[in-house]
């Protein structure tokens, strides 16, 4: 197997071959003067298996499209098989018609995905929260991985906070609170979110109370942070000891990490499916392990 690896994703795909002491494929890509994008394998790919890892974050528009030149490449040169890996994957938030006349956004990336040539799909802590079954929207086989027992384990060893109660911050995050305390022996909750906005969220706790306890805050994206500072905010005032934060892809908007430091949070950390400044661990060995069983 050749792992190739889309300009967002490179680093990442590097690991992912050391790992597995597999060839990391090489790509020449630039733009034409027009601004249209050229890419180039420069591997024999002629009836191999090609793993493809691409996160779809900050242009997501230039980099979906990336992964679908080179998936189509790929094939058209001859791969047998082609596993994507989209680590951070855009547009799974457009799930639903929320307004009559919205795009479906996730089902159209989806088909597009599909149509290109991949042959298999795996996203990490994909925000899939009303298309649950994804059989819904692909027809290839597709599985969502959780980065949330990397993440448990990262924030346990740097030994901030002791047996913390895991606190999803929405419904949506009870899925991996539920994980990572299970991860860590201890138990968890859910908070209720109402969002106001594009930047504004209402937070409000369900039924266990932080006093007196240390608290690990899961999700699995942080955009403008505000999520997170809400319920950190609220778990403060509860009598929370000390307070720590993981999530899997930090998108990060400008302000975000300020503003849940401020809100008491002691540690904030994410994984290399976005790579940012948080981004301490990484998604590798759970890619590398998923490559071996193909
Ligand atoms: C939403 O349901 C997600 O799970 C995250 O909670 C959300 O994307 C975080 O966004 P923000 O950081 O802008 O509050």
């Amino acid at each position: 197997m050749i792992v190739f690896g889309g300009s967002s994703s490179d680093a990442l795909a590097v690991k992912v071959a050391e790992e597995l002491h597999l060839k990391k494929g090489e790509l020449e890509l630039r733009r034409f003067p027009d601004g249209e994008k050229y890419l180039r394998v420069m591997d024999d790919v002629k009836g191999q298996k090609v793993a493809v890892i691409q996160s779809i974050h900050h242009t997501p528009d230039e980099l979906l499209f990336e992964y679908l030149l080179l998936v189509d490449t790929l094939k058209d040169l001859g791969a047998s098989k082609v596993t994507g890996f989209i680590p951070y994957f855009a547009y799974a938030r457009q799930d639903e018609r929320f307004k009559p006349g919205e795009a479906l956004s996730f089902k159209t990336v989806c088909k597009l995905i599909e149509t290109a040539g991949t042959d298999e799909m795996y996203t990490i802590d994909s925000h899939r929260h009303r298309v649950l079954k994804s059989s819904e929207v692909l027809k290839i086989p597709n599985y969502n991985l959780s980065a949330m027992p990397l993440l448990a384990d990262y924030v346990n060893n740097l030994g901030i906070v002791k047996e913390p109660l895991v606190v999803g911050p929405d419904a949506e995050a009870e899925q991996w609170a539920k994980i990572a305390a299970e991860h860590l022996k201890t138990d968890y909750d859910v908070f209720e979110k109402k969002r106001l906005g594009d930047y504004r969220v209402e937070v409000r706790p369900r039924k266990a109370s932080a006093k007196g306890r240390d608290i690990l805050i899961v999700d699995d994206i942080i955009s403008t942070g505000g999520t997170i500072t809400e319920a950190a905010k609220i778990l403060a005032d509860q009598g929370a000891k000390r307070i720590a934060v993981a999530c899997t892809h930090p998108i990060l908007a400008t302000g975000a990490l300020d503003k849940i430091r401020e809100a008491g949070v002691e540690v904030v950390v994410g994984t290399d499916t976005v790579p940012s400044e948080i981004s301490k661990v990484s998604v590798a060995p759970l890619i590398a392990q998923q490559i071996k069983g193909t």
